[in-house]
């Protein structure tokens, strides 16, 4: 791989603090480092900075006004970010953090209205990545990062993706290997009542209700067109692939039939096609030249891990068209269907 911005690679599993204290004085001078979480690649910059993070809006090509995730290394930190950690804050961050859920805050002053797009609100989160804690705690303050990838691509979730989308556009990428979950964390915001999941992920809106022992709004994939509070960011074209997608509703035999079906027509027109399938439906395509297997329906994590990889596979293969199935009946299905659904730009053939 020729590389333009500078690069460290880091087993995550055996390293030395020391070895990240040039990414750390990079992020300390307002630069631009990417790193790993256990989530996906965060693209990260001083949270209290603003010329930092408009940095980081230029270098993914990102609208101003969708707001940065800030990370933390400790609830003693996020204390800093936010006017008033409260107690729904300390309930959620001591079970979950560190962890793939994002807390929607009033901000402090030390956070600018630049990292925040323009909102009096800050998200927060601690990573469950060790290299990403400890660049966090030599940097000795919070860190915002939106996922590593161009405004709008799908998230990175290997080193390839990242160097595809921003080598050349920000100062260092730190290569931690590929990450642990491969889905953006849950957002649950708590400045409303009741606390409102904006963005669903591994956490579910049912976990955190218990957590809170209080009612919490979660988000129906079913209707995306419903008033129900959204993160800015998810208004925006998302995890795109160049390939058109399609989602065919079904999931059963017949929805397979009617995936192949269209997937062939494609092909004969001399379209690139593709079909995204589960394990368990992969037996119903004799083609396997078109398949992409994404995991098990009854292992719901490998799904939503692969997600962002098939998307990638699919531009690296040149796929003009694919037909995906739906994932409605299995677990993490609010997660990966709210993805999927945006990714093929809510074409869905019932
Ligand atoms: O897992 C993750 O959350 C990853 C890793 C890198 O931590 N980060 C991530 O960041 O997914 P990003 O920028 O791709 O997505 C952040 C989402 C956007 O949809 C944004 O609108 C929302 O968080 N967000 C950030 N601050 C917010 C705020 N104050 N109020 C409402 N939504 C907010
Ligand atoms: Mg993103």
């Amino acid at each position: 791989m020729s590389t333009i911005s500078k690069s460290f690679q880091i087993d995550p599993h055996n390293f030395e603090r020391a070895m990240l204290n040039e990414a750390a004085k990079i992020l300390l001078s307002g630069g631009l480092v990417v790193f790993p979480t256990e989530t996906v690649y965060g693209l990260g910059a001083l949270a209290r900075d603003a010329t930092a993070a408009k940095r980081i809006y230029a270098a993914k090509g990102r609208p101003s006004d969708n707001p940065l995730i800030v990370h933390v290394d400790s609830i003693r930190m996020a204390q800093t970010a936010v006017a008033d950690m409260t107690d729904e804050a300390r309930v959620l961050a001591e079970k979950f953090w560190p962890g793939p859920l994002t807390i929607i805050l009033k901000k402090s002053e030390n956070i600018p209205t630049e990292t925040t797009g323009g909102l009096d609100t800050v998200a927060i989160r601690m990573p469950d990545n060790n290299i990403a804690l400890s660049l966090i705690e030599i940097c000795g303050e919070p860190i915002a990062a939106p996922s590593a990838n161009l405004s709008g691509r799908p998230s990175p979730t290997r080193i390839s993706h990242v160097y595809e989308d921003l080598d050349g556009r920000v100062d260092a990428i730190i290569d931690g290997g590929d990450v642990e979950l491969g889905l953006e964390s849950t957002i649950v915001d708590l400045t409303v009542t009741p606390p409102a999941v904006l963005r669903a992920g591994f956490i579910g809106a049912d976990e955190i209700q218990r957590a809170l022992k209080i009612e919490v709004r979660s988000r129906d994939i079913r209707c995306e067109t419903t008033d129900a509070p959204k993160a800015p960011g998810m208004k925006y074209r998302h995890y795109a692939p160049k390939a058109r997608l399609f989602i065919v509703s079904g999931e059963d035999e017949s929805a397979a039939k009617k995936t192949a079906d269209l997937a062939h027509e494609a092909r004969d027109k001399g379209l690139k096609s593709a079909i995204i399938s589960s394990c368990e439906f992969a037996k119903y395509y004799d083609d396997k030249d078109l398949l992409y297997v994404i995991g098990s329906r009854n292992d719901s994590k490998e799904i939503a891990g692969n997600l962002y990889d098939i998307l990638h596979k699919l531009d690296e293969d040149n796929v003009e068209i694919a037909y995906c199935e739906s994932f409605y009946n299995i677990d993490l299905c609010e997660a990966i269907m709210e993805r999927l659904i945006k990714a093929a730009g809510h074409r869905i053939l019932e």
